[in-house]
This record gives structure tokens, C-alpha cells and sequence, in this order.
């Protein structure tokens, strides 16, 4: 049994497969709308979510499939250890998708599963999202080959998962990550990539963006901290700190690379309203191809046989 924890649990071929069947996928969605009947998705949801509750759900239906959602916090799973609530609701379930906290009890809950289980973005990872994201490159270039893609930003979870999946695509990442959430920070892994030519660092932004195909941000608070009242000073000091690396027209100089963001945007902080919605901006491609690159890998991760 396979899980999706992290990219890590995917070779360079199954990464190209998925972006492939997500394509094809949204070519000819008819081909693939019975391929999951009789299917069950449980959805455990510890953190609030626009696109990954919608596209998981709506992407299980149009495969023939059936979703249930669940509150992490209004479910025993707040009360008891993970490992029995992971055994009795995996009964249930053919897959479970979970937005937790911690990669901590991800991991925890993926060992007591008795199905695959795919990380909705933990504090650690997301990768659903950079599928989504490699998809939008390979959809807009038609290729993997000598793309590079400039990440600006706190490094995060999307960052790590960007890394993998660029690193496993051939695509060049550059990081221009001034800051990073502590958790999130796979030092060792990173300096791995690096070693190996995957990936470089910089913090001349104007310079990294000249080079790239591509440029991509994320907010520098995450979700879970952006209103919380204790967090305000720690934000405050990000803004500061981060504000010389917005995505912005002076960042961008004279480059017309696309514009990437994996949303929720926050307008004014890590990119300008007028790039969000310029003529270059990916965003709303690359927030639709969630659920393409989504149902991609609930087919790869049940076996299914393709048509
Ligand atoms: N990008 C992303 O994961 O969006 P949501 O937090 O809205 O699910």
C-alpha cells in the first residue's frame, strides 16, 4: 500500500506519469467519470480550507466516487490517540485525505491506516500542491525540459514540496527564502538537492527572478497564525523583514515570466494586486489543476486500471 506523505514517496517517472494523467484527465474527463464507483474519500480537515476541501471533493465525485468530511477537532480524533481513531475510520474509507497540524501525526496516522492516505498540507509538506503547480508548468510549456522555476517567499511546506517535485521533474528551482517556518526548514534534504544540482539558493531576488521562467510566492504567515492576537508581533516583524522581497513590478525588472501562488493571496503583502491579475498570473489555472493532479493520484494511489 502506497501513501502520499510527501513527495519523497514518489519516484521521477511516477511524478511525470501523474502530471500526464492530470492532463489527460482534464482533456477527456468523460474517460475516467466511473473509474472510482463505489469508492469512498474521507476527509479529515484539523485546519481551515478553500481549494483542498472543494477540489477533493468535487475530483472523488467526478470519478464516481463518494466523500465524507470530517472536523478533526469535533471528532475523537482530539481525544484519543491517533492510532485507534486511524484504525476504525479506515475501515470506513478507501482513502483518506488529512489537513493536520504536524507531519508528526500524519505520519502516525498513515502508520495506523489500513488505506492510502494523502497529506492535504501539514506543517512540513503539501504535496498536492506542487502536483498542481508542476502540472501548470507542464500544461503552459509543454515540457519539463530547461524550466526554472524561482520560489520567493518564507520558506514553508510548499517550499519543501516544490523542491522534491522540481528536483524529480528535472525543472531548476531557485530559492530566494530569506526566512523560514521553523518546522518546515528540512535543512539536510534541501542541502541534498542542492549537492546534486536540483536546486540553488539566493537572495539577490531580482537576479533569481531574471533567470526564471516561472515565479512563484506563498504568504509568510501561515493560515492557522494569520489572525491569531499572540502571533501579531512575530507578523509584524515578517512584513518588515519580507517586504523587499515582494513580487512586485520593481522585483520583476523586465522579466515576463508567469506568475505563480499557490492561494490563499494576500494582496499588498507577499505580491501586488496588479501582478495577481496581469495577463502573465497562472493563479487561477494552477488553483484549478488541484483537482486534476488530485484525481490523478487517487487513481494511482487505489491501482486503478486506466483506460
Ligand atoms: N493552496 C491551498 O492548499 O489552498 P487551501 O488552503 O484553500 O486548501
Amino acid at each position: 500500500m502506497k501513501h502520499c506523505l510527501s513527495l519523497q514517496d514518489f519516484s521521477a517517472d511516477e511524478v511525470t506519469h501523474l502530471v500526464r494523467l492530470a492532463l489527460k484527465i482534464k482533456k477527456n474527463p468523460q474517460q475516467y467519470n466511473q473509474l472510482l464507483r463505489g469508492r469512498w474519500l474521507l476527509m479529515l480537515f484539523q485546519k481551515s480550507s478553500t481549494r483542498t476541501r472543494l477540489s477533493f471533493e468535487m475530483g472523488i465525485k467526478q470519478l464516481g466516487g463518494n466523500s465524507v468530511v470530517m472536523d478533526w477537532d469535533a471528532s475523537n480524533f482530539a481525544i484519543s490517540p491517533i492510532r485507534y481513531e486511524a484504525r476504525y475510520v479506515s475501515q470506513h474509507a478507501h482513502l483518506i485525505m488529512a489537513r493536520l497540524k504536524t507531519h508528526t501525526d500524519l505520519l502516525k496516522l498513515a502508520e495506523y491506516s489500513r488505506v492510502p492516505v494523502i497529506n492535504g498540507c501539514d506543517d512540513t509538506f503539501h504535496p498536492c500542491q506542487a502536483l498542481a503547480d508542476l502540472t501548470t508548468v507542464f500544461e503552459t510549456a509543454g515540457t519539463f525540459q530547461h524550466q526554472t522555476l524561482c520560489y520567493v517567499g518564507i520558506h514553508n511546506n510548499v517550499a519543501n514540496s516544490l523542491a522534491l517535485g522540481c528536483a524529480r521533474a528535472g525543472v531548476h528551482l531557485i530559492l530566494v527564502t530569506p526566512e523560514a517556518n521553523k518546522p518546515a526548514h528540512k535543512t539536510e534534504m534541501l542541502d541534498k538537492l542542492e549537492a546534486d544540482g536540483h536546486l540553488s539558493r539566493t537572495l539577490d531576488v531580482k537576479q533569481a527572478i531574471a533567470k526564471a521562467g516561472f515565479v512563484y510566492t506563498d504568504t509568510w504567515v501561515d493560515m492557522e497564525f494569520f489572525k491569531d492576537p499572540a502571533y501579531q508581533d512575530e507578523k509584524e516583524r515578517r512584513l518588515k523583514t519580507m517586504l523587499p522581497y515582494q513580487l512586485n513590478r520593481e522585483n520583476m525588472g523586465d522579466s515576463d515570466a508567469y506568475i505563480l501562488h499557490d492561494m490563499p493571496i494576500h494582496p499588498g503583502y507577499e505580491i501586488t494586486e496588479d501582478l495577481v491579475e496581469s495577463p502573465r498570473s497562472l493563479i487561477y489555472r494552477q488553483a484549478e489543476n488541484r483537482l486534476y493532479a488530485q484525481q490523478a493520484l487517487a487513481l494511482h494511489l487505489l491501482d486503478t486500471p486506466l483506460p
